[in-house]
């Protein structure tokens, strides 16, 4: 996705006497709006940011010349894409503020390129995702708050792990492997069954971008179906898993307290623009960082950061799988949204890793698990983008067998939260083979 810099913000003229209370009412809500997308930008009381107005738009080119016009309209406007293709027959969304929508229609039914609105309140859409759970209020003496009928605040998670932890203390080790910019612990999952130090193992890991809520969600059911549910226990018979639920703590909980749609960290990148904050931590690996598809504007979406691994949160990460990567034999990075399960390379279209048919034969008999959702399988260029310096291209540089990059369904960041188990159960099925593959290698 690729954001450019936000135009000057247009300033109304020179506040009277009589607007200056007014002024000074508000002036506390407004500080968080520079977080948000360019548009109309207003706070809501409680200093989030408010979407209320936006629209998302669902659109097909359908020819190389329509899908060169639609391009122009949505860098003119300078609009985020939520989901890109280079496709001509799929669809592109985009995020579309309230000032624009009149205009843009227009220039749209000018060139005859048909739109549909796929979310008319985005507001709305958000307020509407995730009813809050009574868990905590009905039992704030469980032992534990997590469950997958809501999306969850970070204290749940990490309280869930814990918990795991200290109940199933044989089979699960809670492994601390750093902190996040904000000093937030950054937790990797261990679970194992086997005693055998040449048991090979299979890395999860979600929460990369802080607004893909899905993510974190299913690597939690991934965690709870592999720990508590005993029908699951061929999973870890010659298999042990690592899973890192939130790789971006500090962006996941800025995602629930002020701005829905934050994506990246939060560092602080020398801008003072509160939009031009953090990194993309997943333009920050040290594999071909700062190539095509990243950007070295901090205000923009893909930002890869001052330098590769500059961030503690892309160190961690990278430190804990390189020192495992003998027994690292599949590597499985959950993103949303899209239905795909992408392949490398992604930082060149057309480029291949040696071993990218038996990588494609292996996704390929997990996608044919699912039964509820269907996944595009193939090329991470070829179904996505070009993007330099991702985690996945990192990892399979560094020897790891089976790497795959995964977009979750459906469409777009805002996924009501009904649909974490129905998403979930039917995604947990690939594990069969996935473990299935895996337990037939041996660490080292
Ligand atoms: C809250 O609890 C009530 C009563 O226990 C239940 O009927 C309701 O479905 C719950 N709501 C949510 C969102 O879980
Ligand atoms: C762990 O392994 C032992 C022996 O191999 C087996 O009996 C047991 O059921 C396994 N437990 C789980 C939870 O996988
Ligand atoms: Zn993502």
């Amino acid at each position: 996705m690729s954001i450019v810099p936000v135009a000057a913000e247009k300033h109304s003229s020179p506040p009277k006497m009589s607007t200056l209370v007014f002024i000074f009412a508000v002036s506390f809500l407004t500080i968080a709006c520079h977080a948000a997308p360019r548009g109309q930008c207003k706070a809501n009381r409680d200093n989030t940011v408010s979407y209320t107005g936006f629209q998302v738009w669902t659109i097909t080119p359908h020819s190389k010349a329509k899908q060169s016009t639609l391009m122009k309209i949505i860098r003119h406007y300078n609009l985020e894409m939520w989901k890109e293709t280079n496709e001509i027959h799929e669809p592109v969304n985009i995020m579309v503020p309230p000032r624009y929508q009149k205009e843009i229609r227009l220039r749209l039914e000018e060139v005859k390129i048909p739109y549909d609105v796929e979310i008319s309140d985005l507001q709305k859409a958000i307020s509407n995702e995730n009813p809050r759970t009574n868990a905590s209020a009905a039992n704030p003496k469980a032992a534990h708050q997590m469950d997958w009928t809501s999306y969850h605040r970070l204290d749940d998670i990490y309280g869930y792990l814990t918990y795991l932890a200290d109940r199933y203390p044989c089979r699960v080790q809670l492994l601390n492997v750093g902190s996040s910019y904000e000093g937030r612990p950054l937790y990797v999952v261990h679970i194992t069954n086997s005693t055998s130090p040449n048991t090979p193992a299979i890395w999860v890991d979600g929460g990369f971008h802080a607004r893909e809520w899905i993510s974190p969600a299913l690597a939690t059911y991934i965690i709870q179906q592999l720990v508590e549910e005993p029908s699951n226990a061929k999973l870890l018979v010659n298999v042990n898993w690592y899973i890192m639920p939130v790789v971006n703590p500090d962006g996941y909980e800025y995602t629930h307290l002020k701005n829905r749609l934050w994506r990246k960290t939060r560092s602080p990148t020398g801008s003072s623009s509160a939009k031009c904050q953090g990194v993309d931590l997943n333009r920050n690996f040290d594999f071909k960082w700062g190539g095509p598809g990243s950007s070295s504007n901090p205000c923009s979406q893909v930002y890869k950061g001052p330098s590769a691994f500059s961030e503690p949160e892309t160190l961690a990460y990278s430190n804990f799988i390189s020192s495992k990567s003998n027994e690292i034999k599949l590597y499985l990075s959950l993103h949303s949204s899209g239905q795909l399960i992408m392949l490398p390379w992604g930082y060149e279209r057309n480029t291949f890793p040696s071993d990218y048919d038996e990588m494609l034969t292996l996704a390929k008999n997990a996608a044919c698990k699912f039964r509820k959702f269907t996944y595009k399988v193939g090329n991470k260029v070829d179904l996505l983008y070009q993007a330099s310096g991702n985690s996945a291209d990192w990892a399979k540089s560094i020897g790891i067998k089976y790497v795959y990059s995964v977009e979750l369904p459906i469409n777009g960041f805002i996924l009501p939260a009904s649909n974490i188990l129905p998403v979930s159960q039917d995604f947990f099925r690939a594990m069969d083979v996935f473990a299935a593959e895996v337990s037939t290698l041996s660490a080292v």
